[in-house]
């Protein structure tokens, strides 16, 4: 039996449809608004009152993503919605690993009961049918205070023999349907290691992919778009998208999770020996490596797009770090999981170490 951590609004016990239907009601123990992290803020070109932002995944609906607004977080991404109905893979969903790092795709973990940082996702990107998603979005967006962002994360739904004209027009309705309905920003997920069908890997084709950015730019004109992205292992690749993305779409989210054979202690196969993708501590030198190699190569290019680190981030460290190397936001989701007020504390954190060197 898999342990449900601590804290988790999220329980991970429960499948997804579980979790959709019981978002946790409990008012945020805050006894004063959250103190706010001076410095002015934008994410996609938008204004905000800061860069911490959940990654999609968590917020399933708009309860979640407002339950996660008011414990201030201002950057809030519906997980993953698509333009039909999908359903979610079947427990687990999320398998604790052993403490490790995992540097690139293609690594065997150990799976364990109790959770200490990192996991294995499975979810398949499950969706509801874009009437529901619609009008939850309008929903969500109400629920959000000035200064705060909804972004949409979205993914095309290929079929066999479908081209990339196809592909393009599937992103592109996805996208105009979200910015549509309320989103502020959409987030073209180009990149999941979750699933087991190809739409998870769109980003390891640079030419693929600047073809359908192209589409849903003619479709949404100059609205805030972002792309994310998966494990970028060769520079070259780096370049590319580097090359690619300025002027087309204002940031890039990197990284998704990074795919790894899960095994029990036993020695039997999760998953039926398929990759899943892993999230939290173990992917964070790994991330932060490929933001790094990212904003060298933004320099060297002089290109306007922005980065947002996603993968690991955990303490508030991990964030000033990402900001003294010019990310324009920091998404979480293992660690906004584990601790729902994580951006109240990090929020705090970082106020007082800027009071203490501005003393
Ligand atoms: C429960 C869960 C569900 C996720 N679902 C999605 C998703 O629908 N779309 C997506 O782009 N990424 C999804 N992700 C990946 C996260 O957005 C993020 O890239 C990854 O978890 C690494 O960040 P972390 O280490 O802070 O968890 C999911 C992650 C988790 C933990």
């Amino acid at each position: 039996m898999i342990v449900t951590p601590n804290h988790s609004a999220y329980n991970i016990l429960k499948d997804y449809e579980w979790n959709y239907a019981h978002v946790p009601s409990s008012k945020p123990h805050i006894s004063k608004p959250a103190v706010e992290i001076s410095g002015e803020w934008t994410y996609a070109g938008l204004p905000v009152r800061s860069p911490l932002a959940v990654a999609a995944g968590p917020l399933l609906n708009s309860e979640w993503i407002k339950f996660y607004a008011e414990r201030s977080f201002d950057i809030l991404t519906y997980k993953t919605v698509r333009r039909c109905s999908r359903v979610s893979y079947g427990l687990p969903n999320l398998v604790p690993i052993e403490a490790m790092r995992v540097q690139r795709p293609g690594a065997s973990v150990r799976g364990i009961r109790q959770m200490t940082g990192s996991w294995a996702v499975s979810f398949g990107m499950p969706s509801r049918e874009p009437k529901i998603w619609r009008d939850d979005l309008v929903t969500a967006r109400q629920s959000l205070g000035a200064g705060q962002i909804l972004s949409v994360s979205v993914v095309a739904t290929p079929e066999e023999g479908d081209d990339l004209k196809t592909i393009g027009e599937d992103y592109a309705s996805c996208a105009r349907w979200a910015f549509e309905s309320g989103a502020d920003v959409v987030e073209l997920n180009f990149s999941c290691p979750n699933v087991k069908t190809p739409d998870g890997m769109l980003y390891t084709q640079p030419t693929a992919s600047r073809d359908v950015l192209y589409r849903v730019r003619d479709l949404v004109g100059d609205k805030p778009l972002l792309v994310k992205l998966g494990f970028v292992g060769e520079d070259a690749l780096a370049r590319n998208w580097v090359e690619l993305s300025g002027g087309l779409v204002q940031g890039l989210v990197m990284t998704n999770c990074i795919g790894a054979k899960v095994q029990s202690p036993d020695g039997k196969d999760f998953f039926s020996g398929e990759s899943r993708g892993i999230a939290g501590a173990a992917i964070s030198e790994a991330v932060r490596k490929q933001v790094s190699t990212f904003q060298s190569l933004i320099h060297e290019h002089r290109s306007k797009v922005k980065t947002i680190a996603v993968g690991g981030v955990t303490e508030a460290t991990d964030v000033s770090d990402y900001l003294k190397l010019g990310v324009e936001g920091v998404q979480t989701a293992t660690a906004a999981m584990l601790n729902p007020s994580w951006a109240v504390s990090v929020k705090s954190e970082l106020q007082k170490a800027d009071g203490a060197q501005s003393v």
